[in-house]
Formats: C-alpha cells, structure tokens, sequence
C-alpha cells in the first residue's frame, strides 16, 4: 500500500546560520515522525510552506515580505497551502507580520517548533491566525535529537540555546531568550546513537556553545563545558569534536586544558573577536580585551603550535574610527588568523547598539570591508599553502561526482579534499599527504 499518496507535502525555506539549518533538520523531522507529511524540494507542489527566518543582519523584514509576496501568488491559485513562519523574525515581530500579511497561517518561534505538528492541525481546523511565540520553553531539547535514519558522518548536536551576553549589537539573545543548557544524559545518549548510523565527527551548537554548565547530581558539582568534552571524548567511534560558537569570556583555563588531552578536539577553532580596538569592544560590550583574547590563543598555541584560529569581525560599528580599524587589521595580523567572516554593522532594533551614534558614512564602511576581507583571503591563502607536503587527518565524506574513483572529505581546519581511495574508506579517518594546493577550490592529496 502506498501510504504517501495521503501525505501532506511540506517545504522549508531556511535563512541563517547553522542553529536555524539544524532548527530546520529538527522540524523535519518532527515532521516526518508523525506520518502525517513529507518533505519536498518544490514550493510549487507543498501543501505547507515553511520559513525559518534569521534577524542577525540585513533587512530581516523587507526580506521576508518580498518571500512572503511570492509565496502569497502560490495561495492565490490555491487557497488550500498553509503559510507558516519561524525562527528569530518571527519571535521579534509576532503578530506584526499578520498585519501586513493576512494571508499566512502560523507564526512560530525558535523555541516552540516542537509544537509544528500540534499548530498545523490547528490552522486546518481554524482559518484564524495560530500564534506561539513564547521563549523560556526547555521541551524542545526533548525533541532536538538528531535521529535520523539516514547513514551519515558528522552531526550537529545542540547543547544550548539562547544566550545572556546581550552583545550590544545582536539580537539573538531577544529572540531566542535566555541560556538555557541541555542535560548531559541526554546529549550522551544522541550521541551515542549517532555513532550507530555511522557518526565519527560531532559539532556541538550553541550560541556561547562554551557557556554550558549543568548540574552533576551524582558526584554533587557543577558540570561545565570542558567536562562534557571529556565525556564525549570517551565515546567510542567519536574521533572528530568540533564546537560553534564559543565566546572569549567563557574561554576558561579548564577549556584550554582540555586541548592537552583530548584528541579529539580539532586543531581549528572558531573564537569570534569582532574587533581588533579594546574602545570598539567595549562599546560592543563584549567583556575581554584584545590583550586576554591573545593570551586564550597564546596558551593554545603553546599546547597545539599548529592549531588555527578563525574569527567573525563586524566593521562600521558606531564611533569605530579610522584608526580602531587599523588596529583590527593589525589584530588579524598578529593572530594570523585562518579564514574568517565579516560583515559591516547592521543597526537591530531594540538593541543597544542602536542608540549609539554611527556618523561613519556606508561608503566608508564598505571601503573597510573590502580592506579587511582582502587581508582576510591573503591569510586564509597563506595557512592553505603551508598545508603543502603535511600530513592531515580527513574524514571520508563520499565519492566526488565528477569522477566516481576519487573520494573527498575534510581536513580539521575545515579544507575539502580530493584523493584516489576505494568506496570502503567513506565514513573512516585516512592519513592524506597534500600533494596540491589550489587556491579556490578543494586540496588534492594521497593516501600516506
Ligand atoms: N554567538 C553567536 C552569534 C551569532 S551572530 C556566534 O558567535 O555565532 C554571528 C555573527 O554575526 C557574530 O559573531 C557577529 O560577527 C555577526 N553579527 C551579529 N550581530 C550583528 C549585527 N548587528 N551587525 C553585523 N554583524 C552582526
Ligand atoms: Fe550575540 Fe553576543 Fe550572544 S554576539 S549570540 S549576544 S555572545
């Protein structure tokens, strides 16, 4: 019996970061548990159309309104699809979206998509806006376990949610709400069934991932980030642990530790340090110096010489004068720091950035990101080029399309690679010598 034929079809449209991609996998397959529903590739053919959103930068709004526009031409020729909308636009703007949008069915957030299922039986029963919004809910952790049947070898696993620093430039921390820590029994035990289906790498989420602290209840103690990483460290299978985003503040010794005796952790880390000028990162209230980031990155480099550090910078923050860029650029110099993300500032309402007075003119701005971007591509070259002869440590991730003989997967520090290896090497650790370097596409390498 084809069982399909009756199920709902659904697409999900997703902005943003890797939390909202992950987000997105979780829906699915809240979803799909429920037999109610598929997941399609075509708007054009859904039954459901889903977007979850992401305010971080740009016009959150406009860019939602104009996908709102086109989704809005697919109701129009069939008044039967459900609009629904997610993630941290539609926590911020709530109701306000309904009021320019009268056709769209359900507003939700990032902490209540747990409730998908429960809130589109509802739409089908009532033709009223359904709306839930609230932030301070723990329950989805009970449903964010990555439990996909699908063979594959490396997983997000959320650990935390929210966050507290209140940064003065960003949002997400009203609108996704508070800290709130995952237990560790629980990310243990996803883990674990991961390995089953073939896991080997894992990339623990979170905001300020390394703000994680539970409670040990047996041994009487608190329970922080680097304890969690020495019990997934004992996981067998588990060869491979990467972590996004940690926060400088958070970075404490017992972390750095950590680096000695867990292999495991990859010699590549991503620390955002925003910027290279101690007035700009108190202005951003980002609670470190530049002198206290190096130091972080001085005893890491002390422990792993050859570890690599990637940063996010935000340019054109209000009061950054010619000179505060100048010393970020100097920064960038000083760590040598691998590849990186920059954006120029982008204004969040309700923030407190936003009161702050920003004479910088955009041209000047752009001007600073293209200087600085330019740095950035030199240095990220400069780390690929001395990757040259050395030997590295992949995970197997598949066959490349174009030629079935040759397999690619990734290097710690993140770096595709392409090699001649048998079908049976997917999914394992192969030592790879790097025979070439090209510059913008992926390595090449041999087996060694
Ligand atoms: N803790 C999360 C923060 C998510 S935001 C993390 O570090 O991943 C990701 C990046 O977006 C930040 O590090 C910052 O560089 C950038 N960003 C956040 N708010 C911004 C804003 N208002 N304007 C420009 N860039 C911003
Ligand atoms: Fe945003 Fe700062 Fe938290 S960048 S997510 S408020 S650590």
């Amino acid at each position: 019996m084809n069982t399909n034929i009756i199920k709902k079809k659904i697409y999900i449209k997703t902005w943003g970061c890797q939390m909202n991609d992950h987000d997105s996998s979780i829906i699915a397959n809240i979803l799909i548990k429920t037999k109610n529903y598929i997941i399609t590739e075509t708007p054009e053919l859904s039954d459901i159309l889903i977007l979850n959103t992401c305010s971080i930068r740009e016009k959150a709004q406009e860019k939602l309104f104009h996908q709102l526009g086109r989704w809005k031409k697919l109701k129009q020729q069939n008044s039967n699809i459900l609009i629904a909308i997610g993630g941290c636009v539609a926590a911020q703007e709530g109701k306000k979206i309904y009021k320019r949008a009268k056709f769209i069915n359900i507003i939700f957030g990032p902490q209540t998509l747990h409730n998908l299922p429960e809130l589109i039986k509802k739409a089908y029963k009532n033709k009223n806006l359904i709306i839930d919004i609230k932030t301070k809910s723990l329950k989805k952790f009970n449903y964010s376990i990555n439990n996909t049947l699908n063979k594959k070898f490396t997983s997000f696993v959320t650990i935390i949610e929210g966050c507290n620093k209140y940064c003065s430039f960003c949002i997400v921390p009203y609108t996704r709400g508070r800290e709130v820590s995952r237990n560790q029994k629980n990310i243990l035990s996803e883990i674990k069934q991961l390995t089953r289906i073939g896991v080997r790498e894992v990339i623990l989420l979170g905001q300020t991932v390394n703000a994680y602290h539970t409670y040990d209840f047996i041994n009487k103690k608190k329970y922080n980030f680097s304890d969690l990483l020495y019990s997934i460290s004992e996981i067998p299978k588990i060869d491979r642990i990467r972590y996004i985003t940690s926060h400088p503040k958070e970075f404490n010794n017992d972390l750095i530790e950590a680096y000695k005796y867990i292999p495991q952790l990859t010699n590549f880390l991503h620390l955002p340090v925003q910027s290279g000028s101690n007035k700009v990162l108190k202005l951003m209230k980002r609670g470190y110096s530049t002198e206290y980031y190096e130091d972080i990155v001085n005893k890491l480099k002390f422990i792993r010489p050859t570890m690599s550090i990637s940063s996010d910078f935000i340019v054109g923050f209000p009061g950054e004068t010619n000179h505060d860029f100048q010393k970020t650029l100097d920064f960038i110099s000083k760590i040598n720091f691998d590849t990186s993300y920059s954006f120029i500032y982008s204004k969040r309402p309700g923030t407190r950035a936003a009161k702050l007075i920003d004479n910088t003119p955009i041209e000047e701005k752009k001007n600073r990101l293209a200087i600085l971007q330019k740095k950035i591509i030199q240095q990220s070259l400069q780390w690929r080029r001395r990757m040259l002869g050395t030997i590295q440590s992949v995970l197997v991730e598949g066959q490349m399309k174009n030629n079935i003989k040759n397999l690619y997967g990734r290097t710690e520090n993140n770096r595709i690679i392409c090699f001649k290896g048998k079908p049976e090497l997917i999914g394992q650790f192969v030592s790879l010598k790097i025979t070439k370097i090209n510059y913008y596409t992926y390595l090449k390498g041999e087996i060694n």
